[in-house]
């Protein structure tokens, strides 16, 4: 395509987590060689797409809502081309075409790297294309090498897919087997992101911790093994990862923790429930003792740790005593942040199918008890920062004028008035002067 060509617009919406962030990324490097440009909006749009999320029925039922809307944008452009990817794509396949017949394309998550051909196909055929297979080489074709790092700091996609099949989860069914990168491929997606400025990446999987890549010898290496390989990049200043599983934890991930600084001292480790019936309901595959005892250790080997998690309130069969349980799991591990959110059975799992469902305003009642107590100790744990001195990575701008928001270790935001945007991208010093229930206020040092 010559220069002059004029560009195309795609519109990128992208639900659900951190992967499909990642991948829509991907999406948009393998669309520009044939001139498309990221935009904004729908406006003027000649290419949609809605990189969609299963993992609740609110969520895949948005995507509906979402295309009926586009549907009206494509009554005044009919050349408009609307995709919908991701796991609601894998997962109702076809069933997107009968319900919402104006969309063109349906490619599953481990397809991108077809979705020019499908565009071509689309364009020259004026029919459907669908590509939902599980193909391997989604990697090799799509690096996130490209992508350009904003504000320092930047992600990279090192394992796909699971293998645990929980009760509740459709992760399995719609991202397939777990898959772990080669070492080498991650590296040099990490040493380019580090060249364009990236001062802290987040290793991103499903269940990132289950990781198990090769490396050039044919040698397969883990979680822990890989983060102090990264660690090596000297610009490179902080590693995160998500989202990862209690029974992967492995010693050398525990060794990170204790002896790379590099590895920051928060972590987001899911349980789901604090009691032993549910969790085995959920076929967790870990107990409660367990789980307290990954906290532990952890801590043992580094007293600054502080945990979030992920919890599911109501799962089938779950009485009051085992909400408690919970409850009690929340305050004794003293978690600084949580994600909670009602059970919503998923057809084609386990647990949908399963006897003694929990009431909705019964979930109701308690997912808001839970969220009364996680607040309150995030809250805690804010004000328990002020007067501090923190390393802050400032990565946007702020609602108002000479404002910059930025994480902190524990990934709270913190925000800075009165300071020069030259800051955006970089990480300083900070006093931490107040704290509101889900920011702190501080000043540069
Ligand atoms: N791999 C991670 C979680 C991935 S899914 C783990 O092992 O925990 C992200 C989160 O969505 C889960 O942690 C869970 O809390 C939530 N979730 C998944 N399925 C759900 C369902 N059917 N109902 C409510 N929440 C669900
Ligand atoms: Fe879903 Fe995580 Fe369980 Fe895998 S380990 S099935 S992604 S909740
Ligand atoms: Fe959602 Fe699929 Fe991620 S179901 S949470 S987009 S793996």
């Amino acid at each position: 395509m010559s220069s002059a060509a004029p560009k195309k617009k795609l519109y990128i919406k992208t639900y659900g987590c951190q992967m499909n962030v990642y991948d829509s990324q991907r999406m948009a490097d393998v669309m520009r060689p044939l001139g498309y440009e990221v935009a904004n909006d729908y406006e003027g749009a000649d290419m949609v797409v809605l990189n969609t999320c299963h993992i609740r029925e609110k969520a895949a039922e948005k995507v509906y809502s979402e295309l009926g809307r586009i549907r009206a944008q494509k009554d005044s452009n009919h050349d408009m081309l609307i995709a919908v990817a991701g796991c609601v794509g894998q997962a109702e396949g076809e069933e997107i075409f009968r319900r919402a017949p104006y969309v063109d394309i349906v490619v599953g998550p481990q397809s991108y790297q077809s979705l020019p051909d499908m565009v071509g196909k689309v364009r020259r055929d004026r029919g459907h294309a669908i590509n939902l297979e599980f193909e391997d080489d989604k990697f090799d074709q799509l690096p996130g090498t490209h992508q350009t790092v904003e504000n320092g700091a930047a992600f990279v996609s090192i394992q796909e897919g699971c293998d645990k099949f929980c009760t509740f989860c459709v992760v399995p069914y719609t991202r397939g087997a777990e898959y772990s990168r080669p070492v080498a491929d991650i590296y040099r997606e990490c040493m380019a992101l580090a060249a364009k400025g990236a001062l802290e990446i987040t290793l991103l999987g499903q269940n990132v911790n289950a990781y198990h890549g090769v490396d050039i010898d044919g040698n397969v290496w883990d979680l822990g093994q890989l983060i102090n390989h990264i660690a090596t990049i000297p610009t490179l200043k902080r590693i995160r990862y998500s989202t990862s599983h209690p029974r992967d934890m492995h010693d050398s991930l525990y060794g990170a923790h204790a002896n790379q600084s590099k590895l920051m001292p928060f972590l987001g480790l899911p349980v789901q429930s604090g009691a032993d019936n549910v969790l085995k309901a959920m076929n967790r595959k870990h107990t409660r003792k367990d789980y307290f005892a990954v906290v532990d250790r952890l801590r043992a080997g580094n007293p600054d740790m502080q945990f979030g998690s992920d919890f599911i309130i109501g799962f089938p069969g779950e009485t009051e005593a085992d909400f408690d349980d919970t409850m009690d799991l929340l305050i004794k591990v003293g978690f600084i942040q949580g994600y909670s959110f009602k059970y919503s059975p998923r057809p084609g799992t386990p647990g949908a199918d399963m006897e003694d469902q929990v009431p909705d305003d019964v979930k109701s009642r308690r997912l808001a008890l839970f969220q009364a107590q996680i607040n309150k100790q995030q809250e805690a744990f804010n004000q328990s920062c002020i007067g501090k001195t923190m390393e802050i990575l400032f990565d946007r701008p702020g609602k108002y004028e000479g404002q910059l928001v930025g994480r902190s270790p524990y990934m709270q935001s913190v925000y800075i008035t009165g300071a020069d945007k030259s800051l955006l991208g970089s990480i300083a010093t900070v006093t931490i002067r107040d704290a509101h229930p889900n920011s702190l206020e501080a000043q540069l040092v």
